[in-house]
This record gives structure tokens, sequence and C-alpha cells, in this order.
């Protein structure tokens, strides 16, 4: 069986240990014979990814998949430019700088499908990448306890705390990227004490707390706002199964986003509620002005959000 037929179809499936991702690296060995293949992902698959919430445990905590970006991602184009510049752009002194990246904005505009847009484009220049959800202490401690649990780490001997896993993440050397994803909750003091000592890495954080700036300093940091208006009729139009190349729809479309201040979340909400036939493109925003202020008006969404628009309304 050829190593196309094996991988044919996989997302994310496990390795012993561990958790392999689907990446474009990894994409690359389904068209080579199995024992190439095998090779290509022993070298290549460097995804190491945890959250609290795990479904797959080694000792007592678990490593679980890394998400992938949604299949039907789009734009964003400028901010992935500035990323990469970033953390590509040569250090000038002599030691190397930690670099560290804050995206900060409010919920549902993207800050999460950037980042890990940013890490798949850019899978071949980090030595490791672990993805920690970041949304409180006890998802950190989990996620860094669930590192301890990889291969790779259990080969040094930790002793599955916390701070072991920091510890084996600073002796990586430099070209590590450690992503803090969903850091809403924390202060910036909170957060510090999980990044691994030493000047070597690459962290990113992402988060509703504009705060957190703090730690990366304000050049680094930047707020995700709204998409681009053409992005934001593509990605609805992708969401809704509509073809794009039709005028009229786009006509429709553009008035669609607009309504929903080309917030993705929202975006993407709407295009599924068209998609499953609920509505007409063409009669969503009827259907929109009907259900939003009861919607509005339910206690689950007041105060949800620090900003002063919201997407729980789509
Ligand atoms: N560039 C994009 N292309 C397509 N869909 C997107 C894009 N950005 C966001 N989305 C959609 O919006 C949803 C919310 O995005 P995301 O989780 O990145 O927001 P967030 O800013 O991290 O929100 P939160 O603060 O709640 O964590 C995604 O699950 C996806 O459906
Ligand atoms: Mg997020």
């Amino acid at each position: 069986m050829s190593g196309k037929q094996v991988f044919q179809g996989a997302q994310n499936f496990s390795i012993s240990g561990g958790t392999f991702i689907a990446a474009d690296s990894a994409r690359e060995a389904l068209s080579c014979p199995l024992s190439q293949a095998n090779q290509l992902l022993s070298v290549q698959v460097k995804y190491y990814t945890t959250t609290g919430a795990g479904d797959r445990a080694t000792s007592n905590a678990a490593i679980p998949v890394k998400p992938n970006s949604s299949i039907r991602f789009t734009g964003r184009t400028n901010v992935l430019a500035k990323l990469k510049e970033h953390f590509t752009a040569e250090s000038n002194g002599k030691l190397r700088r930690r670099k560290f990246f804050l995206l900060y904005g409010m919920g549902g505009i993207g800050k999460t499908q950037i980042c890990l847009r940013f890490i798949e484009d850019m899978s071949d220049c980090f030595s490791h990448v672990f993805w920690i959800d970041a949304s409180s202490t006890d998802t950190i401690t989990q996620g860094l306890k669930g590192i301890c649990n990889l291969p790779e780490a259990q080969s040094s001997a930790l002793d599955g705390s916390p701070q072991s896993a920091l510890w084996w993440i600073s002796s990586l050397g430099d070209n590590y990227a450690m992503v803090f994803d969903n850091a809403d909750n924390l202060t910036p003091e909170e957060l510090e004490q999980y990044f691994p000592s030493g000047l070597g890495g690459n962290i990113l954080i992402t988060s509703r707390n504009s705060g957190l700036k703090h730690l990366t300093l304000h050049e680094s940091s930047l707020e995700v706002k709204e998409m681009e208006e053409h992005d934001a009729i593509s990605l609805l139009l992708k969401a809704a199964c509509l073809d794009k190349s039709q005028e009229d729809l786009q006509a429709e479309a553009s008035k669609v986003v607009n309504e929903l201040f080309c917030i993705p979340l929202a975006i993407d909400q709407a295009g599924a509620f068209i998609a499953f036939g609920d509505t007409d493109i063409r009669d969503y925003l009827k259907e929109y002005s009907r259900y939003r202020e009861r919607l509005l008006s339910c206690p689950a969404f007041q105060g949800a959000s620090t900003y002063n628009r919201s997407s729980s309304g789509s």
C-alpha cells in the first residue's frame, strides 16, 4: 500500500505518546511511498499542542490536537505579513532576543484564526510549536503538564510538573514558538510566570485584553479589527456555499457584511444559516433585524464584550 493510500483523508491522528497534526509539510507525505512518508513525518512533525480540556491522557495530562485554521480562512494578508516580518527579522545584538507578539481585539474578530494560519504558514521556520490554551491558569498548567508527556520531553526525565515543562522548552534553543491562545483573563504578571526562562524562542499571545501589551511592548502588538469588505464578502459567500462570481450575490453579500460590521464570526455564522437553507441571502437582513433585538435582549448576550459591538447578534 502506498503512503498516499495510508494517509489519504487523514486529518488528525495519534502517534505513540503524541499527536500528529495534518499540515502542509505532512501533506507532502501523502504523495510519496510509505517508507519515505514515515521519514517525513518523523522529521517534519514538530507541532506539539495542548489545551486544558484534553481528550486523551498518557499520565495525568492530555496531549490533544492543535486546531487547524478554518477551511474557509479568508484574507488577513496584512496581519499575516506583519507577523511574518516580525518573527523573521534579524536581531541586532549578538544575543538572540526573544520575540514576542500580541494580537488583541474583541471576541470573534479572528485573533485565534490568524495565529493558527500564521503558525501553519511558518511551520518550516520553527523547530517546535507549543499551542497553549491560556483561558485560565488551570488550562495553562494542564497544557504544560501535557507537554511533559511528549516522547521527546520524556527522554529528558521531567518530573511532570509545569515548571519542568518550562525548563525543557527553554532548553530547546532559540527557535521554538509558544502560543498562549485566548489569554483573556490573566494579568500580565500571571501570564509571564508561564514564559520559559532564557532569551530564546518566539512567543505569541492572543487576548481580548490589550493590557497584555505590558509584556510585549506597544510595537510588538496589534489590534485585530474587522475584515476588509471584499474579504468579508468572499467569506460570506464561501460559508453560504454560493457562487462568488455572481455580481448580484456579491451586492447582496455586501449589504449583509456591512450590517454585521465585517466581523468574521458573525459572517461565518450568517453564511452557515444561509447554507442550511434557513433563509435566502436576499432575505437574511429582514430575518436578522426581526430576531436581533430579541436575541440581544437575552441575558446570555449582555455584558459579553467590553467593546461597543458584539458578534452575538448574528
Ligand atoms: N480569517 C478568517 N476566515 C474565515 N473565518 C474566520 C476568520 N477569522 C475568524 N473566522 C471565523 O470566526 C470564528 C471566530 O474566530 P476566532 O476564534 O479566531 O476569534 P477570536 O478573536 O480568537 O475570538 P475570542 O476572543 O472569542 O477567542 C472562527 O471560528 C471562524 O469561524
Ligand atoms: Mg481566540
